[in-house]
């Protein structure tokens, strides 16, 4: 860890120092190092990884070991941001033994603290991962995971009495130990109730800009993923059309002989050369 680094109890501490916190999901060292210089706080590998980067339709499809490789990918390349892994579907839905093991297992990959998803019903679980000497980030409002029983991915927190379940959820994911909270995809007003509701940072995803920062995935910050676009999504970068037009220029480049060029090729000796019977011929021009 380098000296610098954000910890899970500095992130805590940040609660009310008037500066938003910045996570950003990270999949790999490349996109690790990229997020530290850029200097956020908090990188995320997140289970959006089964979408943005595995091709599947939703996060159901990933596993502790498809996010311990990920997470020490992201771990290698030693990044200042505290590194947040995230428990994927059915890791902490069974029992509190194997809840402790496949958080375990994170951190043993390289993970810094954990982050799962739901409100009271997770309390115990939250417990038991604390009491084993990991921070956990809880996360509420639109929980991916349960895409299936909310019915699609769809705004959280609408009408009064959920928003009022927001708010109970969000005190009791804090009172359990959580150092952070995401809430994603709830109104605006829903969010600035529950961050002034919890004594620990909230973090927003589609929640407005009443949280105590904010989280976006990688791939859609970079636009890198360009199939849709939420509306709370704001593009800082064209990578995928950028890099679309590099690999046609390179493809164009190698078809008609303009790549690679003298300067980017090895060259014989004289000698050898001669001893090869090429003469004249080892510089190819196009
Ligand atoms: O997996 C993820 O990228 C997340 C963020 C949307 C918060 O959980």
């Amino acid at each position: 860890m380098p000296t610098n680094a954000m910890t899970a109890p500095a992130v805590r501490a940040s609660k009310g120092s008037g500066t938003p916190l910045v996570m950003v999901t990270a999949y790999d060292a490349p996109g690790a190092r990229i997020a530290d210089e850029a200097g956020v706080d908090i990188i995320l590998v997140g289970d959006s990884l089964a979408m943005v980067v595995l091709g599947y339709e939703d996060t159901l499809q990933v596993t502790v070991d498809d996010m311990a490789h990920h997470v020490a990918a992201v771990a290698r390349a030693k990044p200042r941001p505290l590194i947040v892994g995230d428990m994927p579907w059915m890791s902490y839905h069974v029992s509190v033994e194997d809840t402790v093991r496949n958080a375990a297992a994170l951190m043993r990959a390289g993970a810094q603290s954990v982050k799962l998803e739901g409100g009271r019903k997770r309390v115990d679980m939250i417990k038991a991962i604390v009491d084993a000497e990991i921070p956990v980030m809880g996360h509420i409002g639109l929980t991916p995971q349960s895409v299936h029983a909310l019915g699609g991915f769809k705004v959280q927190g609408k009408q009064a009495a959920a928003a009022a379940a927001l708010v109970d959820d969000a005190v009791a994911l804090a009172d359990a130990g959580c150092f952070a909270i995401v809430l994603e995809a709830v109104p605006d007003g829903v969010a600035r109730a529950v961050t002034e509701a919890v004594g620990v940072p909230t973090i927003g995803i589609g929640a407005g800009p009443w949280c105590d920062g904010q989280v976006l995935v990688y791939h859609d910050v970079l636009g890198i993923e360009d199939r849709i676009s939420p509306k709370f999504v704001r593009r800082y970068a064209s990578v995928k059309a950028d890099s679309v037009a590099a690999l046609s220029e390179y493809a164009s480049d190698v078809r008609t002989g303009r790549f690679p060029s003298e300067d980017e090729s090895y060259h014989l000796s004289d000698d050898v050369a001669e001893a090869l019977g090429l003469y004249g011929a080892v510089t190819k021009t196009a």
